[in-house]
């Protein structure tokens, strides 16, 4: 059996390009909701789309962060945490997270040019203090928009790629390789996601 790649929040505009983008590559995508229903949904239009060969289900977030190899994040700033704090109990060990997470004013009614101030140093760096032992994190995809990733046009476009850990990294690279016109990069150590976050402010 191979691979399954969870997108947690994978209703929205941001996880649905990915996992459009994954699927169509061959990977297996498991599309995370609060609610299955939409979560059923979003997989069956992006089958409709991709056709016959698309491996897409729908499930709750728990759900597909249980089942998952490695998990996209894409919810919200604002909701990250609770949901994090939520699915803690729920990723198998040796799970990689790769977190696309932008702390934008915008995500608390403010402006989409302005980032909050986060207190571990970035959302990032939030995400990881969440998650268990075993599980690792890479940070990646920030600035890539999803307007681009939902079309069918190579996305040409540089993807930073900020980790600890090794394999999150390589895991991370592998899967900006199989979006045509992204270009991985690496950006050094997670911490240094605060400056990947903040570019995407002055893209906006
Ligand atoms: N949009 C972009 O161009 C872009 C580019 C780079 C990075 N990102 C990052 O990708 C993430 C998603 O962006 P988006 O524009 O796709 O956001 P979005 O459409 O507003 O939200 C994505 C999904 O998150 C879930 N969600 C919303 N509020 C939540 C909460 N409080 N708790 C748990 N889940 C919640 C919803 O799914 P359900 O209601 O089905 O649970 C929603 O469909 C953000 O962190 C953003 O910074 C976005």
């Amino acid at each position: 059996m191979g691979r399954k790649i969870a997108v947690v929040g994978g209703t929205g505009a941001e996880g649905s390009g990915l996992a459009y983008r994954l699927a169509k590559a061959g990977e297996y995508i498991l599309i995370g909701s609060r609610e299955p229903a939409r979560a059923q949904e979003t997989a069956r239009v992006l089958r409709e789309r991709i056709g016959r060969s698309a491996q897409i289900e729908g499930m709750d977030n728990p759900a597909a962060a249980a089942a998952c190899d490695i998990a996209i994040l894409t919810v919200p700033f604002s909701g990250a945490a609770a949901l994090l704090k939520q699915l803690k109990s729920s990723w198998k060990p040796g799970t990689i997270v790769i977190d696309t997470t932008v702390p934008l004013a915008a995500t608390v009614g403010g402006a989409a040019t302005r980032v909050l101030g986060v207190w571990q140093g970035s959302a990032a760096e939030q995400t990881q203090e969440l998650l268990p032992a075993g599980v690792s994190l890479a940070a990646a995809f920030q600035n890539l928009g999803a307007d681009t990733l939902g079309g069918d046009e190579a996305v040409d476009c540089d993807v930073l790629v900020c980790s600890d850990d090794e394999k999150a990294k390589q895991v991370a690279f592998e899967l900006v390789g199989k979006i045509p016109g992204a270009r991985a990069l690496n950006g050094g150590k997670l911490e240094n996601a605060r400056i990947v976050e903040s570019l995407t402010a002055l893209l906006s």
